[in-house]
């Protein structure tokens, strides 16, 4: 049985990633270890995990890393930076699995996505490959819902529109949109049910509370609800592109390991939503296809994937993020070909990405290492 170290595992991804992985019971064929870079040396409760009592070890405690078979981590980028290299510049040989997205851009690393690239992933395994990274979640998204158009070689560019939830950003982030919903449900809740107050009125209301001093927004620095932010993550250096946009080019071609650089860019945007992202995908492709071939294509790409019908009663009943929240499922709908040009397509997509987004690939990798 292999010895795996989970770090980061009580954070958004990492508990995602357990529940999961107590579902399909994979600590039954592992030797789980659990760390913490702050709580080491405590006995926790854990009752659905096999060890009832877990004794929690130091994160940073380098010889203890060093036994390790196996590193999963979901704590993020700081973390993988300060232990990673360190690591490795030890001679550790071990397999290390990562939800941060600093290793990507490594050339040891492989971006995992099993359903798109389990063929390289057991090529780079027999190579002696070892470090295997999560992809940037809207990429991921991307790849489960239209990664049979690229598989055929049938597109020549992308530009994508998302709309990401509060949850992408960290569980301070989605709590503080909670709050911000809280504070103005609060402040206006005698309004709305008063008949004789006009509802533009009320929306100035709305309004003069979320520019209040009071308003909760300590970590997006603005309302994200009623609002959206069309900027998430750093700017690039030297481009126009956000971090989170320029991902969507790089990361899609280096997982695809393309020849020729497929151009994709986009505009991400954060919208007040919880948990799933959306994102609408303007295609061009390099064959004049009919509508129904490119649902074909869609549809026998993987299992996930549910075509959802052009028509309203569907969309709005699948075609969202509440519909896609704690499931598997990707949902792509509104496949559309454009009057732009004949080999013009736009489709809209939406999934879970903590599921595929960021969690169950690398629960994947580690059961294809076990
Ligand atoms: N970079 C993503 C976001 C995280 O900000 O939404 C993946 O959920």
């Amino acid at each position: 049985m292999k010895t795996v170290g989970f770090i980061g595992w009580r954070g958004m991804v990492g508990s995602v990633l357990i529940k999961r992985m107590i579902k399909k019971k994979d600590f039954d064929n592992i030797n789980a270890i659990f760390f913490s870079t702050s709580q080491y040396g405590e006995t926790i409760n854990h009752f659905s995990i096999k060890n009832k009592f877990l004794t929690l070890e130091n994160a940073y405690d380098f010889k203890k890393l060093y036994e390790l078979d196996i590193i999963l981590t979901c704590q993020g980028s700081e973390y993988t930076n300060k232990v990673y290299f360190k690591l490795r510049q030890m001679g550790w040989k071990g397999y290390w699995i990562d939800a941060a997205s600093n290793l990507r851009t490594l050339k040891e690393s492989l971006i995992v996505l099993d359903p798109i690239n389990l063929k390289d992933i057991k090529q780079k395994l027999n190579l002696g490959i070892k470090t295997f990274v999560g992809c940037n979640c809207t990429v991921s998204l991307m790849l489960m819902a239209i990664g049979s158009l690229f598989k055929n070689n049938l597109i020549d560019w992308i530009f994508i529109s998302t709309y990401q939830a509060a949850s992408g950003a960290g569980s301070k982030f989605m709590k503080e949109l909670i709050l911000q919903m809280g504070y103005i449900s609060q402040n206006i809740s005698s309004f709305i049910n008063n008949s004789s107050i006009n509802i533009i009125d009320i929306e100035r209301q709305i309004s003069k509370y979320m520019n209040d001093p009071y308003f909760p927004k300590k970590n997006f620095h603005v309302p994200l609800i009623n609002s959206l932010i069309p900027w998430i993550d750093k700017k690039i250096k030297n481009t126009n592109q956000t971090k989170e946009e320029w991902k969507g080019q790089f990361e899609t071609n280096k997982i695809l390991n393309t020849k020729k650089i497929i151009p994709i860019d986009g505009t991400c945007v954060r919208i007040p939503t919880l948990r799933s992202h959306s994102q609408s995908f303007t295609i061009k492709l390099n064959k004049n296809l009919s509508v129904n071939n490119v649902n074909n294509i869609i549809l026998n790409s993987n299992k996930w994937v549910k075509i959802i019908p052009n028509n309203f009663d569907d969309t709005i009943n699948y075609l969202t993020p509440s519909s896609v929240s704690g499931k598997l499922n990707i949902h792509v709908g509104r496949i559309k070909k454009l009057n732009i040009d004949k080999n013009c397509f736009s489709i809209f997509s939406v999934g879970d990405q903590l599921l595929w987004g960021a969690s169950e690939p690398l629960r994947r990798m580690l059961k294809l290492l076990i």
